[in-house]
């Protein structure tokens, strides 16, 4: 088993450089099989969720290069939507983009209910929805979820919950099918834009996507032979500026939209931490000791279920009573339990959090209980006093890029090892 051994109580001081978005990869991936054709993917960031759906579409046919350590040319002239490994879909969340991919290309999918992180309820009808408004039959038994068209024809959907995943498979499935396709009260994160920009390089005709309305008026084909380079990650990025400002240390964040961290930005600079925002790049800094702040989760453009976590590290050891609220997942305080556990005074019910600011952390063994927790646990290992191990670092890897490199680089003292 590894695990990670972090000496805390070190201030991270230099530059950093974000790797492409995990979120976007992970719907760009499947979405090239809905061209007839070979596309180069640039700013690949390799983590093991983008390693496991590359080979989930070499199983279905596909043929995958990997150019450089982040370049990938995938062609997917020919693949065969019956070959999807249902053992390796049920792993993780984002194979439900198969979904929509394999339903757009050749009217037939099939994968395992997919696994994922343990936030909660993770429902899919409004996936669900979007498929049967555009002609598909969509069947859930055994563990599987199975949808078939004759063809697919142009439609209005209106998301009922403001979904990320909903939103990207509408797309999908939409991009070949006859006619126009309104989604209305449609998801507006940067990787959907993402997602869109990077369809309507390889041939589709998507337009309003980052607003609350997405029309998709259905191409013949998609015929690729262009290269897209992948947005730079939202969440990591915010996971380094409050990990700058939790360790009072002084980092600049390097290939970043500085547009998308405007919600992490203000919060930041709310509670009294400092950032400089410049083009592609920013530096955060600590001057004063951070105080309280109240947060609630939210879509696009407001604050990141995702930065949760991470951002209830930096309120467990600011002056006053901080609360958060989290919007969007029914179960994503099991990380104040660890926190607790290295001197945090956290309240965690339901679906909100009350945080009694402490003056410092103290170093414990401790357990990623999902991706973004573990991320959280490595800006608390950082922070505290003494020598703090993580443990299941599955669900790190597969979300962040050589994430101990990275901190090991700003001065953070950070080991894997692996334990008898
Ligand atoms: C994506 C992200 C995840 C992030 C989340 C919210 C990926 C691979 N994962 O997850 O990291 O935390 O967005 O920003 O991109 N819902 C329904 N019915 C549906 C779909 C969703 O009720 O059919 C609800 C969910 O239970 C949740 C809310 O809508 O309460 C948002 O979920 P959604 O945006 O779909 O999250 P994911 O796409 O799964």
């Amino acid at each position: 088993m590894e695990k990670l051994v972090i000496t805390g109580k070190t201030p991270l001081k230099g530059e950093v450089v974000i790797s492409g978005a995990k979120n976007a990869a992970v719907a760009i991936i499947p979405a090239t099989l809905l061209i007839n054709g070979v596309c180069r993917i640039e700013n690949v960031p390799n983590i093991s969720d983008v390693r496991l759906y590359c080979e989930i579409l070499e199983e279905l046919g596909a043929k995958i290069t990997w150019e450089t350590e982040h370049e990938i040319t995938v062609d997917t002239r020919k693949i065969d939507p019956h070959k999807v490994p249902l053992d390796t879909t049920r792993k993780f969340r984002a194979s439900y983009y198969l979904l929509g991919a394999l339903l757009g290309r050749c009217k037939f999918a099939q994968v395992s209910s997919p696994g994922g992180c343990n936030l909660g309820a993770r429902p899919i009808d409004q996936h669900i929805k979007s498929f049967e408004a555009l002609g598909a039959t969509v069947d859930v038994s055994n563990g599987k979820i199975t949808a078939k068209a004759k063809k697919l024809k142009g439609t209005s959907v209106y998301m009922d919950v403001v979904s990320v995943g909903a939103t990207i498979n509408a797309i999908l499935a939409a991009v070949l099918a006859e006619g126009t396709t309104i989604i209305d009260n449609a998801a507006k994160e940067p990787h959907i834009v993402d997602v869109a920009n990077f369809l309507n390089t390889m041939g589709a005709d998507i337009r309003g996507a980052g607003t609350d309305i997405i029309k998709v008026h259905g191409v013949k084909e998609l015929k690729g032979d262009a290269t897209y380079s992948i947005v730079p990650d939202q969440i990591e990025a915010g996971t380094f500026m409050i990990a700058a400002i939790a360790s009072k240390g002084d980092i600049t964040i390097k290939n970043c939209i500085t547009k998308h961290l405007e919600s992490i930005t203000a919060k930041i600079v709310e509670i009294g931490g400092n950032v400089d925002a410049n083009g592609d790049h920013l530096r955060v800094w600590y001057s004063k000791r951070t105080h309280k702040a109240t947060i609630k989760t939210l879509p696009y453009p407001g604050f990141p279920t995702d930065l949760q976590p991470q951002m209830g590290v930096l309120l467990s050891i600011s002056e006053g009573t901080s609360i958060i609220n989290e919007s969007i997942w029914e179960s994503r305080f099991q990380y104040t339990v660890e926190l607790n556990k290295m001197g945090a005074n956290i309240t965690a019910q339901g679906k909100t959090a009350v945080f009694e600011g402490v003056k410092g952390l103290t170093a414990a063994p401790v357990y990623a209980s999902d991706l973004r927790a573990g991320a959280a646990l490595i800006i608390a290992g950082i922070i505290a006093n003494g020598k703090t191990e993580i443990y299941n670092l599955n669900h790190i890897d597969r979300g962040y890029e050589n994430i101990e490199e990275k901190f090991r680089k700003l001065g953070a003292k950070i080991e894997r090892v692996v334990e008898e």
